[in-house]
């Protein structure tokens, strides 16, 4: 399964792919994080210590690997490098590994008029193509928030999606940008994910939004996964047993056929 997690800052993403990811784990997965989001959060999401985080260097700021592999400088124009880098061997070499996941952090990558041809991008381009043919492994994207990534390579090799949504308009907006883009893209397999859910009546605004979608999952709104992030504790540590079926289902169902 190559998944990506999308929706609208601050809906979830990031809490759902590291409970994915930690589950997928202890189901005994081999399964790889990535996070794609240039304001990178899910080592945090995922418990990895601060002092740890502080370790981990993006793959676009680590220099010396782009230069070895495009045979070019970073951050400098018109020059002549490899346009397919061999990169088979970074998610293996890079990958921080963390209560039986891996993870590997993307970082930003300069836009500059929509994907140019610097060795970054191109070195970012040719590692995103590879992760998705990763074995056959579990990988699990964590986006930034909105739908401007859509258009790269980043999300075109997946082959499911989930959008997180808050019971709110504005979430509503976004997730219709993003179905829009992501069926641009030819993604078919989108599932939704209702997040900060109080009650029924935002379960309802929610499904009612969007009544042709496939919705996998409904997450409460609770005080647990806000104290989780403040002292630095994992997703799933410590997660009181209705949460922890909250997304055991959502697991489930993602992996059953839509
Ligand atoms: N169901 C929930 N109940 C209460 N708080 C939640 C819930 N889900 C997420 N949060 C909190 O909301 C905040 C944003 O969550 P998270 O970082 O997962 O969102 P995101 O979509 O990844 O955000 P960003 O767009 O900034 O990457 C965090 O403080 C998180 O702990
Ligand atoms: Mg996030």
């Amino acid at each position: 399964m190559k998944l990506a997690i999308s929706g609208k800052g601050g809906a979830g993403k990031s809490t759902l792919a590291a409970a994915l990811v930690l589950l997928m784990a202890r189901r005994g997965r081999k399964v790889l994080a990535v996070d794609a989001d240039p304001d990178a959060n899910l080592a945090a999401a995922l418990g990895i210590p601060a002092s740890e985080q502080e370790k981990l260097i993006p793959i676009s700021r680590q220099a010396a690997l782009i230069e070895e592999r495009t045979g070019a400088e970073v951050r400098q124009y018109g020059q002549i490098f490899k346009l397919n880098p061999d990169v088979s061997d970074i998610a293996d070499s890079f990958a921080y590994h963390h209560k039986g996941a891996a993870l590997l952090i993307l970082g930003a990558v300069d836009r500059g008029g929509g994907g140019c041809a610097c060795p970054e991008n191109v070195l970012m381009r040719a590692l995103v193509t590879d992760l998705v043919l990763y074995k056959d492994d579990a990988l699990v994207m964590d986006m930034e928030a909105g739908v401007e990534h859509l258009g790269r390579a980043t999300a075109s090799g997946v082959d499911r999606m989930i959008i997180v949504i808050e019971p709110g308009q504005r979430a509503v907006d976004s997730t219709r940008r993003i179905l829009r883009l992501a069926h641009d893209i030819g993604l078919q397999d989108i599932r939704l994910v209702a997040n900060k859910v109080t009650g029924p009546e935002d379960v309802r605004f929610i499904r009612d939004a969007f009544p042709q979608n496939k919705f996998i999952g409904v997450i409460p709104y609770r005080e647990e996964f806000r104290r989780a992030d403040r002292v630095g504790r994992s997703v799933l540590d410590g997660l009181p047993d209705d949460l922890l079926h909250c997304f055991e289902n959502i697991l489930t169902n993602l992996e059953a056929p839509l």
